[in-house]
C-alpha cells in the first residue's frame, strides 16, 4: 500500500504534467501516455528533474475503426475512412517535421526552409489532435450531458439548448472548428471557432468538446449542407466522453494565479 506522502508525490506530479502539457489546444496529443508513463515509473530524485516517464519518440495515428460499420448515425464509411486517412497524414508530416527541425543546423543563415517548418509544425501538431479529439467524443447513443458537464453547462450557458446553439452557430460561421473549452483563467467553459488548426488558437484551455467543421468533414455524405451534418454531429456526440475530459481538467486549478 502507498504511504501518504508517496500518494501527495503522485498527484504532483500527475498535476505538473497536466499543467506542462495540457494548457493548450495543441499538447492534449500524449499527456495521457505521459501521464501513465510517469505514475508507473514513479520519482526521480537522483535527477533533480521532473519525472517525464519515456517520452513518446514519434507519434503513431490511432485507429477509430470502431466508428465504421454503422456505429454512427449519418455518418458512411466512405466520409468516416476518407477522414482518417486525412488524420492520418497529419500524423506523418508531424513526424516528418519535427525531424527536419530538429536536425536543422541553427548556425544556418538560410531560414526560409526553418520558417516553413515551423509555421507547418503547429498546424499538422495541432491537426493531428484536433482530430483525434473530434473521433475521440464520437459515439452514438448517448442524449444528454449529466453530472458535472451538465451543471457547468446550465450555470455558464443557462441550459443545454443554448450551449449546443452556440456551439453550432460557432460551427457554422468558423472555418475550421469550432470546440468547447475549460477556461483555466475562469473556470468557465467557453465555445471557441477556429478558423484553421492554428489560427484563433486559445491559451490555458483544455479542450472537451470538438466538432470538425472542415468541408471535408461531411462533404461526401451532404454536399455543402453543413446544417444537416451539424445536427448528424450532435445526435452522435459522446456526453460521456466530454464528462470525463471536463472531469480531468478540473483536476487542474484555475483562476487568476494560472498566468503569473
Ligand atoms: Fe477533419
Amino acid at each position: 500500500m502507498q504511504t501518504k506522502e508517496k500518494k501527495g508525490n503522485k498527484f504532483l506530479n500527475r498535476r505538473n504534467f497536466l499543467k506542462l502539457g495540457l494548457l493548450t489546444t495543441g499538447s492534449a496529443l500524449t499527456a495521457s501516455n505521459l501521464i501513465n508513463a510517469a505514475e508507473k515509473q514513479g520519482n526521480d530524485s537522483s535527477s533533480g528533474l521532473p519525472v517525464v516517464g519515456a517520452p513518446i519518440q514519434r507519434y503513431v495515428p490511432k485507429k477509430y475503426d470502431h466508428l465504421l460499420s454503422g456505429a454512427l448515425d449519418g455518418l458512411s464509411d466512405n466520409q468516416l475512412k476518407a477522414h482518417f486517412a486525412l488524420y492520418e497524414g497529419y500524423i506523418n508530416k508531424i513526424n516528418e517535421l519535427e525531424g527536419r527541425i530538429k536536425t536543422f543546423n541553427t548556425n544556418n543563415t538560410d531560414t526560409i526552409n526553418y520558417r516553413g517548418w515551423h509555421m507547418e509544425q503547429t498546424s499538422m501538431l495541432n491537426g493531428a489532435v484536433l482530430h483525434e479529439l473530434y473521433f475521440g467524443n464520437l459515439r452514438k447513443g448517448e442524449k444528454e450531458p449529466k453530472g458535472v458537464l451538465k451543471k457547468m453547462i446550465d450555470r455558464d450557458f443557462g441550459n443545454i439548448q443554448n450551449f449546443i446553439g452556440h456551439l453550432k452557430l460557432v460551427g457554422k460561421i468558423a472555418h475550421g472548428w469550432s470546440l468547447a473549452a475549460l477556461n483555466y483563467r475562469t473556470g468557465k467553459i467557453n465555445v471557441y471557432g477556429l478558423e484553421r488548426h492554428n489560427l484563433n488558437v486559445p491559451m490555458m484551455v483544455y479542450p472537451v468538446l470538438v466538432l470538425d467543421v472542415y468541408e471535408h468533414a461531411y462533404m461526401i455524405d451532404y454536399g455543402t449542407d453543413r446544417k444537416k451534418y451539424l445536427d448528424v454531429f450532435i445526435a452522435n456526440l459522446s456526453w460521456k466522453q466530454v464528462e470525463e475530459r471536463l472531469e480531468k481538467a478540473l483536476s487542474i486549478p484555475f483562476g487568476n494565479a494560472v498566468t503569473t
